[in-house]
């Protein structure tokens, strides 16, 4: 399965599928300093830098990321720690197609960015990860694959977030051989 791997941040599990050798064909990127797209230039995998200030729209940004993803031949995408909201159209051309990583037990702490920090904030004892397709609504897409992880006395959110992302680490790349299977069954079917 050809993967397109969307990314804002530091890039842990973008380096976990290439260390596992998933077939990575193109990272996109709307923080081109970021630093899985410094992973990315270093392990020389085709990178799209989409900017929103080189777009009128999100719409608009959204259809040449698309488009870009499209022209090399992309069959799955996943979103990894990707920090914006996707067009309506977007999603619709991967429906079914593309993956969210969420570092909480959703439908728990979903919606943003702060789902660690939320978790710590709320004071509760459990909190986890969460692999699910993405659909218009924000997080709230069919579940794949969950795990949980413990809030232990004196986490940080950097303690608690290392925690998680293990995790993460872990169901991520189970989740889409999940759905790689799933697809195939499908295309098999007709
Ligand atoms: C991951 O923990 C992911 O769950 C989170 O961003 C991090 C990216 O880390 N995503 C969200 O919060 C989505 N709302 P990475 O760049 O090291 O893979």
């Amino acid at each position: 399965m050809r993967l397109g791997v969307l990314v804002s941040g530091k890039g842990s599990n973008l380096r976990n599928l290439v260390e596992r050798e998933f077939q990575v064909v193109a990272v996109a990127t709307n923080r081109p300093s970021c630093g899985a797209a410094a992973f990315a230039r270093e392990r020389g995998l085709p990178l799209g830098e989409f900017s929103q200030r080189g777009y009128a729209s999100l719409e608009e940004r959204d259809t040449a990321m698309r488009d870009w993803l499209a022209s090399l031949g992309v069959e799955l995408l996943v979103n990894a720690g990707y920090d914006r909201i996707l067009s309506a159209a977007f999603i619709a051309a991967f429906e079914n197609r593309m993956l969210n990583v969420h570092p909480s037990l959703l439908p728990a702490f979903g919606g943003g960015m702060d789902a660690v920090e939320q978790a710590l904030r709320q004071g509760v004892t459990q909190t986890g990860c969460t692999v699910h397709l993405v659909t218009e609504e924000v997080d709230a897409g069919p579940i794949l694959l969950q795990a949980v992880v413990p809030v232990l006395p004196g986490d940080s959110v950097e303690s608690l977030r290392a925690r998680i992302q293990l995790e993460e680490r872990r169901i991520l790349p189970v989740a889409i051989e999940m759905l790689t299977r799933n697809l195939a069954a499908r295309s098999s079917l007709g």
